[in-house]
């Protein structure tokens, strides 16, 4: 599993969004082994180039947005579902969905969902201002920690005049405006999140 979740880093990345799954499962009730599961599988296609993004999904037919055919690195998170069943026979839809919707998260997450994209978003690797008010937060309330990362993305990359992906953009409308206990502190830094990764 280490040679194909990639390098050292990719790897160790892997393992603390599986452990942050794991713990965020717990405090709300949801099982504990799928979460691990999507967590150490949900980065497979994350060191592909784009040009093998794209080629895996024409192989396989899946047809993507112009928002992935400009930024392919998206489709890992979709091409990663795809890896998890083929090579690891995964067939838990739901986590599969998790890793489908680690990196743009979307408007309708499932609680399994909503653990894995906040573990990957949260864990102690990244160095983003507020992390950890967020992380404390997800444990008690997965919604408010998801309104919380959306905005964070979305405002390092409009400051940035980066595009916000359509599903991200509906996520956000979704989850609606950060309620106050959810804003990360001012001066936020998202560069390793929405990278994506
Ligand atoms: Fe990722
Ligand atoms: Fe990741």
């Amino acid at each position: 599993m280490r040679a194909d979740i990639g390098q050292q880093q990719r790897y160790a990345h892997s393992v603390r969004v599986a452990r942050i799954a794991e713990l965020l499962a717990r405090a709300h009730g949801e099982n504990t082994r799928r979460a691990r599961l999507a967590g150490m599988l949900h980065d497979l296609a994350r060191l592909y180039p784009a040009d093998r993004l794209l080629a895996e999904c024409a192989t396989r037919g899946i047809s993507i947005d112009d928002f992935e055919r400009q930024h392919p690195v998206v489709l890992h998170a979709r091409i990663g579902a795809e890896l998890a069943r083929e090579r690891y026979g995964v067939t838990d839809e739901g986590v599969l969905s998790a890793i489908r919707a680690h990196t743009l998260g979307s408007p309708d997450m499932s609680r399994l969902d909503a653990v894995v994209f906040l573990a990957d978003a949260l864990e102690p690797g990244r160095t983003f201002d507020g992390r950890e008010v967020l992380l404390r937060l997800a444990r008690h309330d997965l919604d408010g920690a998801i309104r919380g990362v959306l905005e964070s993305s979305a405002s390092y990359l409009r400051g940035r005049g980066l595009a916000v992906a359509p599903l991200t953009t509906a996520a956000l409308a979704r989850y609606g405006a950060p309620g106050a206990d959810a804003i990360p502190p001012n001066g936020t830094r998202m560069e390793d999140h929405f990278c994506p990764t």
